[in-house]
């Protein structure tokens, strides 16, 4: 199903500069987008992987890696590729907010106290997902931690995805910086909780998932 599809996978964290040598940034090691896009790499897919920094290799020698360090930068790197493409996977924990102005030269400690003023990133998923067409389909990540079925379901309107890949803070082995997960797939009529897994196992499962809701939605 996957062989000759365009892909876009986004990926990693988002870094928002303050000064030349600091940033915003958080704890995603981008390796649940990297498992995702060699998976679909070897299954014939042609991938575009949108990632933010991050410490791994090239996934797969067929994927076409677009580093970025930004959320304006994914953005714009998602934006040429989004229409072309078959399948939208947002893995990315892009960092929902930026610093308002980043200096040009390091920030001195002169100040007892330092303010920060941030402002809202843009939402690439939800974004793109206005303009995604009956042919596509996308797939989002929710880290929640409270009312995690609720979130997510939210999420599948908010962004108009067809899928959540929900990961609970709450259960140990899931998450950031390890390299199992424990997921619960959402879907606009169905729940499926899965039990934790080597990330490259959870990759199949997910795509074993998109592959049954995208036949279905085909048929409609
Ligand atoms: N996402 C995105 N662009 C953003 C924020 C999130 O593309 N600026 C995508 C993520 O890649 C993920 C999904 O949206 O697939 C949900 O991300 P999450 O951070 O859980 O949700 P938010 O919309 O940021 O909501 P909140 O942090 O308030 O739960």
């Amino acid at each position: 199903m996957f062989s000759g599809k365009k892909v876009l996978i986004t990926a990693g964290p988002t870094y928002e500069p303050l000064d030349p040598v600091r940033f915003i940034g958080n704890h995603s090691t981008g390796k649940m987008g990297f498992a995702l896009a060699r998976c679909l790499a070897q299954q014939g897919a042609l991938v575009t992987l949108v990632a933010g920094p991050t410490a791994l290799a090239l996934p797969h020698p067929l994927v076409n890696l677009v580093p970025v360090m930004t959320a304006d930068e994914m953005f714009a790197a998602c934006q040429a590729v989004a229409t072309e493409a078959d399948l939208w996977i947002f893995a990315a924990a892009v960092a929902d907010y930026k610093p308002k102005d980043t200096a040009l030269s390091k920030i001195k400690k002169n100040e007892a106290s330092f303010t920060i003023e941030l402002v809202k990133n843009v939402d690439i998923a939800a974004t793109l997902g206005q303009q995604k067409r009956p042919h596509q389909f996308a797939v989002g990540f929710a880290l929640e931690t409270d009312q995690e079925l609720e979130n997510a379901r939210g999420k599948l309107l908010k962004k108009n995805l067809d899928m959540v890949v929900l990961n609970s803070l709450r259960d140990p082995g899931a998450g950031f910086k390890h390299d199992t997960n424990k997921i619960t797939i959402v879907k606009a009529s169905s729940v499926e909780a899965y039990p934790l897994k080597a990330k490259d196992e959870v990759a199949q499962d997910i795509l074993e998932s998109i592959k049954a809701e995208w036949a279905c939605l085909q048929k409609k």
